[in-house]
């Protein structure tokens, strides 16, 4: 199957400017190279466009750009229900309230096929905040609990073709928690691995108990890598940085076992904002890090020096 490029210059979500800028960095820093020269057949579809806003107007005041997020929900989850069928979508973000439309995509997509569709969520935070609990107003903070069906939603976003049950969630990464997110994540069901758990037990150990539950009813695997999922120690590119984030290592480790899987089916690269980046070393390393999800190994790299 094809690899088919997104861009999703989404950055009503968050709250700090850049994030449009995402998509013409990861192609600046190569993407489509790195997949060309795994011998994979690529088609960059450019960049989406916003579909036309309709005023909409939510009783939290804190609540910002609720129209924008409708339109590029709208517009994200059409393009995602196609392209999952013709190929593997990779969307370049954008901030993370592009995934309410890659994600209700891709699950009308598995819907249609029959399928579950289960998704990785690689990050600090689980943006699992309704319309009604988020406080910073910013929506990146709400993808996860619109896809997953959790109240207030309607009829403020478009109605869900297929829900993500939350069952078939599995969040890795996480290291800060808003207090109505907690709540709501326990009583939802979602599979939270925070940092202390994958400081004590691995990341991998963790990823393959959910990769083989996935597999057990052959799933379709949806991964959203949000860039603060890595320690902003090698990732600086990202408005919202938070202390102790995954490593090069594991994280390069959790991408060839995804590649291995083979049950990743579309790939959102999420949080970039090239305005904050050091001379490209973000964007670089999320080149590097889908190439390995897409087959990349260390001993069949052309670049090896042996
Ligand atoms: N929970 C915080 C908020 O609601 C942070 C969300 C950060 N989300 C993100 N996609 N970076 O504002
Ligand atoms: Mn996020
Ligand atoms: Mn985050
Ligand atoms: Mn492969």
């Amino acid at each position: 199957k094809p690899c088919i490029l997104i861009g999703a210059p989404v950055q009503d979500g968050a709250g700090r400017l850049g994030c449009d800028m995402g998509p013409s960095a990861y192609r600046a820093a190569g993407l489509r190279e790195v997949l060309l020269d795994l011998d994979i057949e690529v088609y960059d579809r450019g960049n989406v466009a916003l579909a036309p806003l309709r005023p909409i107007v939510h009783p939290n005041a804190a609540v910002r750009l609720l129209a924008e997020y409708d339109a590029w929900t709208r517009v994200l989850s059409q393009v995602a229900f196609e392209t999952g069928g013709e190929g593997f979508p990779i969307f370049l973000g954008g901030d993370h309230s592009l995934s309410a439309g890659t994600i209700s995509g891709m699950a009308r997509r598995a819907a249609h096929e029959g399928r579950p569709l289960f998704v990785l969520w690689l990050d600090a935070h689980p943006d699992f905040h309704t319309l009604e609990t988020t406080t910073s107003g910013n929506l990146h903070g709400t993808p996860m609990a619109y896809v997953t069906g959790q109240p207030g939603f309607m009829p403020f976003l478009p109605a869900l073709h297929a829900t993500t049950e939350p069952e078939h969630v599995c969040m890795i990464g996480i290291r800060s928690v808003d207090p109505a997110e907690r709540t709501a994540l326990r009583a939802a069901g979602v599979t939270v691995h925070d940092m202390r758990a994958v400081d004590e037990e691995g990341l991998a150990p963790l990823l393959r108990a959910f990769l083989d539950r996935v597999a057990a009813v052959h799933g379709v695997l949806h991964v959203s890598l949000d860039v603060d999922f890595l320690d902003p120690g090698i990732a600086p590119g990202v408005g919202t940085t938070v202390p102790g984030g995954a490593t090069f290592r594991e994280t390069h480790l959790a991408m060839e076992m995804l590649h291995d899987s083979g049950l990743v089916r579309s790939l959102d690269l999420v949080e970039l904002n090239p305005f904050l980046d050091e001379r490209g070393r973000t964007a670089l390393l999320m080149v590097d890090l889908a190439a390995s999800l897409m087959g990349r190994r260390i001993f069949d790299r052309p670049t090896r020096s042996f």
